[in-house]
């Protein structure tokens, strides 16, 4: 708690604001308002799931004089992202990835904006994309499998490798193969760029772009624009990947936004997807009972060809991708800001707010959780699934509502494709299980300093 004199401070030039909110709960504000607490060097998720403990569904915390609001109550969480959604944006992380995406990019599309037209034209949208998103698993299997040999049980550290293994299975459902390092690696320095946006400390307008940032965003794009072009010259009748399925069901659209939407797919899912493999692989090691069903499910699978009725039946490789969802989540907190001044928790909040929200709360709130803090996959059988679909009050890694990831079922999708995969193959040996080192990057959870083998079965 700050001491008398920094709160009075605070009060002497913002105590009017703090009058207008005074209804809600959260830490006392000292003279850099209540920021301290995410500069004590815990993860913002967990500051922000600490006050949903400490103040409940919502807490009022100050950057310098600015208020803003952490939501941890499932019900404001609706209201946010569903049913009052036309009153929010996503505010700066909009302009913080905007240099290393396009305008065409779906996930910092307005509202108000374009956004609706931009999610309704999009690919993992349209009535052909469940039959695509089957066709996929053999694909994606195959790639994966090249992998896991590749390894040959070498030492590895795990986030850096299944993040090249999920980029090589997304290039392979995208453009139907895997893609040269040089465009792995300029994709990196994209993601590279926008990271130093995102975590920066100063305005925008001071932070440089990376070296040759420039010369890479040039290359990413302009590899799938070749890649459209020579799909539109010679088009492959046979060919099951995004792109070239996208120019049969959708001769007439636009060659640029298709090349934009073919490399978005990578920063909207990679660096998520690995990290919950990352995850799960981390809770695997620490519960072998559910690995050895994991090995057991994906055996039997491995019987016959894998095909995506086969992965749908299953259960307990879906049960450990959702309880790696839930117990560590990628994406743990997305912010929203109102456009107008609005009512919300019973106050009016001022056009700009930041309203962080936060799933790691409730994704292990004790009041909906039976022991919540535990990798348990068997929570997901005999119906858990259905009691908390994905979307859900206490259940909600890929977002809620309208604007929830456009790629989660494709997701759901590869991390079922690559647990079975591997698991049929190899088991993954994490060396040490504690302490597990999360840092962030590009807006997703990263794990770090996981290390391990892959040893074969
Ligand atoms: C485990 C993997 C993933 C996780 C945890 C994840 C998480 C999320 C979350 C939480 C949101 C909502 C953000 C918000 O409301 O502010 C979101 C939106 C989005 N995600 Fe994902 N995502 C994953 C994979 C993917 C993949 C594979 C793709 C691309 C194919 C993708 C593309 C997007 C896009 C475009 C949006 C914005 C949708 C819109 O605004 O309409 N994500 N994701």
């Amino acid at each position: 708690m700050p001491n008398l004199l920094s709160r009075s401070v605070f009060n002497l030039f913002f105590g009017a604001r703090r009058k207008a909110l005074a209804s809600l709960p959260g830490p006392q504000p000292g003279i850099l308002g209540t920021a301290g607490d995410f500069l004590e060097g815990l993860p913002a998720w967990d500051v922000c799931a600490r006050y949903g403990r400490e103040y409940g569904g919502v807490t009022l915390i100050w950057m310098l004089g600015n208020p803003a609001l952490v939501l941890n109550d499932p019900d404001l969480i609706e209201q946010v992202l569903v049913s009052r959604r036309m009153e929010f944006e996503k505010g700066s992380v909009s302009e913080e990835i905007k240099p290393s995406t396009t305008h065409h990019a779906l996930f910092i599309a307005k509202q108000s904006e374009d956004w609706a037209a931009k999610r309704r034209a999009d690919p993992f949208e349209q009535p052909w994309f469940g039959d695509w998103l089957a066709a996929q698993v053999g694909p994606m299997q195959a790639a994966v499998a090249r992998s896991v040999e590749s390894l040959d049980g070498a030492p590895i550290e795990l986030t850096p490798v299944l993040r090249r293994m999920t980029f090589d299975a997304f290039a392979v459902a995208s453009v139907g193969e895997t893609l040269p390092d040089s465009v792995f690696e300029d994709w990196m320095l994209l993601a590279k760029g926008a990271d130093n946006r995102i975590q920066a400390k100063l305005p925008l307008r001071f932070v440089s772009p990376p070296k040759g940032f420039e010369a890479a965003r040039e290359r990413f794009y302009g590899h799938f624009a070749e890649r459209v072009r020579k799909a539109r010259q010679a088009p492959n009748p046979d060919a099951a990947d995004l792109l070239s399925r996208t120019l049969r069901e959708v001769p007439g659209i636009n060659d640029e936004v298709l090349a934009h939407v073919l490399g978005h797919v990578f920063f909207g899912g990679v660096f998520s997807s690995s990290t919950t493999l990352v995850g799960a692989y981390h809770q695997l090691q620490k519960h072998p009972e559910a690995e050895q069903r994991l090995a057991a499910e994906a055996a039997e699978l491995a019987r016959e060809k894998l095909t995506f009725e086969r992965l749908r039946n299953a259960h307990w490789i879906e049960a450990v991708a959702y309880e790696s969802l839930r117990i560590l989540p990628a994406v743990r907190i997305f912010t929203r800001t109102p456009t107008n001044d609005v009512k919300l928790a019973g106050v009016t909040l001022p056009a700009g707010t930041t309203l962080m929200i936060s799933n790691q709360h409730l994704h292990r709130d004790p009041s909906h959780w039976t022991h919540p803090d535990t990798f348990d996959p068997s929570r997901w059988l005999d119906g858990g699934v259905a009691r908390d679909p994905l979307g859900s009050g206490h259940f909600f890694p890929f977002g809620r509502g309208p604007r929830e990831c456009v790629g989660a079922a494709f997701s759901m999708v590869f991390l079922q494709t690559a647990l079975a995969t591997i698991a049929a193959r190899t088991k993954v040996h994490v060396d040490s299980t504690e302490p597990f080192e999360e840092g962030f990057f590009f807006g997703v959870v990263l794990p770090k300093g996981v290390t391990g083998r892959f040893v074969s079965r």
